[in-house]
């Protein structure tokens, strides 16, 4: 029998920008729970919140001050509890982001740290510095964050270094201290406690530093051999895995920092994660090229027996921008991307605002973006001279701020999103791009996610059945699901040109994006058409 997780799509919230219920310009946790009918009626079964815990925003809630407090800008934890009741009521799983590779260098565990004599200091990762040969001070090693910069700070207060992988506001935790193993635990049972489904561990392969010996030279994360998917990683996550997760049943997914194959699967059979979050489909090219997209969906499907399926989260581009055409062929290319979504095996996952097909935002400098992972690359390429234009738009392609414009729930004032000053700016297409409008609109987006969901959970071949692919022209995708109960065929242009097929189209047609539907003497696709066949045996 299937799993929850595995019948049910996830809808990932990124609580800042989804719906403001107070008019201060910032989404909440309120917000959340007014659209709780609205998610149920899209037809999803969870939810997966982005971290709503006390934080100083550095990294926007991904650098966490309180574990087991609700930061006042989303609410209260009274808030939390009523979401939770709220969701458990229509039946919506709820699963929380957890950063435990760092805190906030905000949090009473690092505010206490910083003397060296508290018993608090070995929860973090200090070290004195290096002398070079003029006597100068330097970091411990030659460590670089993943946001650039030096991954160590000095804290005048000792005079020591501490790391930290991403901003210096976030220190990494020392896992080799059993004491912030067992802190930990205490957090993930409180909430558990409080009836979440699981889960999303952030960054979770990076947070046993194996050794803090020099790194081989790379452009971000110098150092990074030494910490990632590390065997003390796992034997963390194990006793995670029997002290707290498995007498919960709780649903663990994993973020891997450059995850192979052979990596993720270590983590989901060893009975560490239940599923492990990669990202080789997703990663980073100026510019998009269909091919590569298809032969990194294949090889990650073939390679695990259950993956999470997704296209967008909080740190990308807009995926109707990246592996569509948001201009002449909106509607399509996002209804190609649902229509792999919802069939390819795994747990698929909408990201907020994909369901009616959010483009990237047209920011036009960097005072309008708030990311920090573009304001630090945007400083660095100007400190090499590179001209602001130049810079401004090279940060674009990797600016985290495309997800996060604010949810488009109508064409009112600031999309019907807050009544003040949005945190961050509205996307000016709005007035067309709305869920209000969306869902009016027979042929949707909406409408199409609204109808694949739906079909997805009366489809177990969608769901169980065992994928098969087959072979085609480079730009064509195309695959079979095969359960007990049925046979698709699943055909997807992934280009914006007509393209061959190469297969055989025939079949009972169960879903098109494009409104003609007689395929038998069809031998090409057209720009981002996607087909299901039902293939009557
Ligand atoms: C993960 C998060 C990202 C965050 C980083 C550091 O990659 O998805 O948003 O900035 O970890 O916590
Ligand atoms: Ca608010």
């Amino acid at each position: 029998m299937n799993k929850w997780w595995q019948d049910r799509v996830i809808y990932q919230i990124y609580p800042r920008s989804f719906c403001d219920s107070n008019g201060d310009g910032i989404g909440d946790i309120p917000g959340i729970i007014s659209k709780l009918d609205y998610l149920k009626e899209l037809g999803v079964g969870a939810i997966w919140l982005s971290p709503v815990y006390t934080s100083p925003n550095y990294d926007f809630g991904y650098d966490v001050a309180d574990y087991t407090a609700i930061n006042p800008e989303y609410g209260t934890m009274a808030d939390m509890k009523r979401l939770l009741k709220e969701a458990g009521r229509r039946d919506l799983k709820v699963i929380m982001d957890l950063v435990m590779n760092h805190t906030s260098d905000q949090h009473g565990w690092f505010q206490a740290a910083r003397d060296p004599k508290s018993g608090y200091r070995d929860y973090y990762i200090w070290r004195k510095p290096k002398l070079s040969k003029s006597g100068k001070e330097k970091p411990p090693n030659n460590w670089t964050s993943f946001f650039t910069g030096s991954a160590w700070t000095r804290d005048d207060r000792s005079g020591e270094y501490y790391l930290h992988l991403f901003t210096k506001h976030q220190p990494d935790l020392n896992f080799h201290n059993p004491k912030v193993i067992e802190e930990i635990k205490k957090v993930m049972r409180f909430w558990l406690d409080l009836g979440v489904a699981g889960f999303r561990c952030d960054v979770i392969n990076l947070i046993y530093k194996q050794s803090l010996a020099n790194g081989k030279h790379q452009l971000i994360a110098t150092g990074s051999e030494h910490y990632t998917s590390t065997t003390g990683c796992h034997a963390v996550l194990q006793q995670f895995n029997q002290e707290v997760w498995q007498p919960y049943d709780a649903f663990i997914i994993g973020e891997i920092q450059n995850g192979t194959i052979n990596s993720v699967r270590d983590f989901v059979e060893h009975n560490e994660l239940t599923v492990g979050l990669a990202f080789e489909h997703m990663i980073l090219k100026l510019g998009y090229a269909p091919q590569k997209t298809k032969r990194a969906l294949v090889k990650w499907q073939r390679g695990l027996d259950w993956n999470p399926v997704f296209f967008e989260n909080h740190d990308g581009m807009r995926s109707v921008s990246r592996f569509g055409n948001d201009k002449k062929f909106h509607q399509q290319s996002a209804t190609m991307l649902a229509s792999l979504l919802l069939t390819l095996r795994g747990t698929p996952f909408i990201y907020q605002g994909q369901e009616i097909g959010m483009t990237n935002a047209p920011f036009a400098n960097i005072t309008q973006v708030k990311d920090i992972v573009s304001r630090s690359a945007y400083k660095l390429l100007r400190k090499f001279f590179i001209p602001s234009p130049i810079a401004f738009k090279l940060v674009m392609y990797l600016c985290r701020d495309h997800a996060r414009t604010p949810m488009q729930w109508n064409n009112q004032a600031k999309a019907g999103f807050t009544t003040g000053e949005p945190w961050l700016m509205v996307n000016p297409n709005y007035q067309k791009i709305n869920v209000e409008h969306e869902k009016a609109e027979g042929t949707s987006i909406w409408n199409f996610y609204h109808r694949l969901i739906k079909l997805r959970s009366q489809t177990p071949a969608w769901r169980q059945g065992k994928i098969k692919f087959l072979s085609t022209p480079k730009n064509i995708l195309a695959f079979e699901r095969i359960g007990e109960s049925g046979q698709y065929r699943i055909v997807v242009n992934l280009d914006s040109n007509k393209r061959k097929a190469g297969i055989n189209l025939a079949g009972q047609v169960v879903s098109s994006n494009y409104s003609q539907s007689n395929y038998d003497h069809l031998r090409h696709l057209r720009p981002y058409e996607a087909i299901i066949f039902k293939i009557n045996s």
